[in-house]
Parts: C-alpha cells; sequence; structure tokens
C-alpha cells in the first residue's frame, strides 16, 4: 500500500463535509444504492492519494458519502479481495477508513453460495456467526465464531424487525469464509455444511475482524446467488453470480435502506 491513511482521510474529508455515523459495503448488485444517496458527494477510489483499485467485474471503485432517509452514510462500491492478491492490510484499509470519519455502525455485504438445498439463489441471509475455511491461520477445525462484537445482536435484531416490517424473507446463518479464487468443490461443501456453515463467500470476514477489533458494531447480510458446488447439479458460473446479485437488487437495496433508517439514534 502506497501513501498513508492520514492522508486518505483528509482528503476525503476535505470532498465531504459529512461524519458518517453508518458505513455500508456494496457487494455486487447494490450500486444501485449510491443513487439514493441524497446529497451524495461520490469520491471515485483513483482521486484518492494512495487509494487501490479494485479489479473484479461488478465493482466499480467509489465512495459515496451523504445522507439517506436523515441518515448520515458512506457507502464502498467496490471492495479488495486477497483472492486477487491484495493483502490484508488493503483488504482492511476501508474499514479502518471508515472509523478515522467516525462510523460507528458498518453494514456488509457480500454474494455467496448456498450451502443449503432449502434457500435458492436470490435468498438474504443476515449472518450471525462465522467460520474462517481458509486454514490459513491453524489446521485445525474451524470453529464458530459468534461473539457480539463481530455480529452485532443490537443489529441482527433490527435487521430481523426491519425485514419482516417490509415483507421480506431474511433467513439467518453463518458465513463460511474460503480463499478462492476457485469456487469450492463438493467435498468442501459437505464439510463446510457438517461444521455448521450455512453460506460460503470469499469476502468479508477480514474486514470483520478489523471493524470488531475497533470496536464497531457490525451487520453481515449475504445474498445467495448461487447452490454451492454439489448442492444441485448445475455448475456455478460467475455469470450466475452477477444475475443473481442484480435480481436481488432492488429487494436487498429497500431492505438496506430500512435498516438504516432504524440506525438513527443508535450509535
Ligand atoms: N462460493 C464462494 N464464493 C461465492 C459463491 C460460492 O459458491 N457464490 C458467490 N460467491
Amino acid at each position: 500500500m502506497t501513501g498513508s491513511l492520514k492522508t486518505m482521510v483528509s482528503y476525503v474529508k476535505g470532498r465531504a463535509n459529512v461524519s458518517p455515523a453508518t458505513a455500508v459495503v456494496l457487494g455486487s448488485g447494490l450500486g444501485h444504492m449510491a443513487e439514493n444517496v441524497e446529497g451524495g458527494v461520490k469520491v471515485p477510489y483513483g482521486d484518492i492519494p494512495g487509494y487501490p483499485q479494485p479489479t473484479v467485474e461488478g465493482h466499480s471503485g467509489e465512495l459515496i458519502l451523504g445522507n439517506l432517509r436523515g441518515e448520515k452514510v458512506v457507502m464502498a462500491s467496490g471492495r479488495f479481495h486477497l483472492y486477487e492478491g491484495w493483502d490484508l492490510e488493503t483488504v482492511t484499509l476501508p474499514i479502518k477508513l471508515f472509523h478515522e470519519l467516525g462510523v460507528k455502525n458498518l453494514i456488509l455485504t457480500n454474494s455467496a453460495g448456498s450451502v443449503q438445498v432449502q434457500n435458492g439463489p436470490g435468498t438474504l441471509m443476515a449472518i450471525t456467526a462465522h467460520l474462517d475455511f481458509t486454514y490459513q491461520e491453524s489446521s485445525d477445525t474451524p470453529l464458530i465464531v459468534n461473539e457480539d462484537r463481530y455480529h452485532s445482536s443490537g443489529l441482527l435484531h433490527i435487521a430481523g424487525e426491519s425485514a419482516e416490517r417490509n415483507r421480506i424473507d431474511l433467513k439467518e446463518g453463518v458465513y463460511a469464509w474460503a480463499l478462492g479464487p476457485s469456487y469450492e468443490t463438493p467435498a468442501e461443501i459437505d464439510l463446510i455444511r457438517e461444521l455448521g456453515g450455512h453460506a460460503v463467500g470469499m469476502s468479508t470476514v477480514p474486514e470483520i475482524r478489523a471493524a470488531g477489533e475497533l470496536g464497531m458494531n457490525i451487520l453481515t447480510i449475504s445474498c445467495l446467488t448461487n447452490y454451492a458446488a454439489g448442492v444441485v447439479e448445475a455448475p456455478i458460473t460467475h455469470e450466475e453470480v452477477i444475475t443473481s446479485a442484480a435480481e436481488a437488487g432492488e429487494r436487498f437495496g429497500k431492505l438496506l435502506t430500512s435498516i438504516i433508517e432504524d440506525l438513527g439514534g443508535t450509535e
């Protein structure tokens, strides 16, 4: 990483005079949410001194700062994955930037594969716990991590209530973090299911860890864009992931907007 965090923070503060309480990391299919931000200032990553540029299709790369239903927000469209070759410092950089901007509540979104046949493509799932299926830190059997500092029970409660009020089906489950870049094998998915995982994806856990250490309230919601390997016979394609995320985008955006509105006053 080039450039210091301090330089980046002062650049963003200079562009947008907002002190956001809530940050949202937009996964694929959610780019349209930026359009609902009132008085939104868009700051392309390329403008921020030393900020990296994402490379994955379906992610653009900008921060959007403004008001959403009266709540001060910052949104990040475009994220950095370890499988693209970025280091942990870069992957977690947006979280540190949010923290410096004064963010208290962090909403992380992502696309994930569904480990369970009853949760078809398009299912939205609030993440109550995660497990590290990367085997990077240890070769021991991964354990389920459900600490409140990583998965805020308060925010999960708000998410559940918002979903009910908007008649949006929101499941709850455990997110298994796999390294990628290939999709998993059916045998790996069987093991993830045995370990208690319901969704599998290649992002988010580094961000959860970083934000948890910084004391933010964290809510993660996955859009299950496809059946994980071996759950059904059809092969997984990146196109299916992008298409399903786009189809669920409107419903997902509506839920997120309602959650952000309900966050008013909780800091
Ligand atoms: N596996 C891992 N990551 C994913 C998947 C999947 O099936 N779908 C979307 N992201």
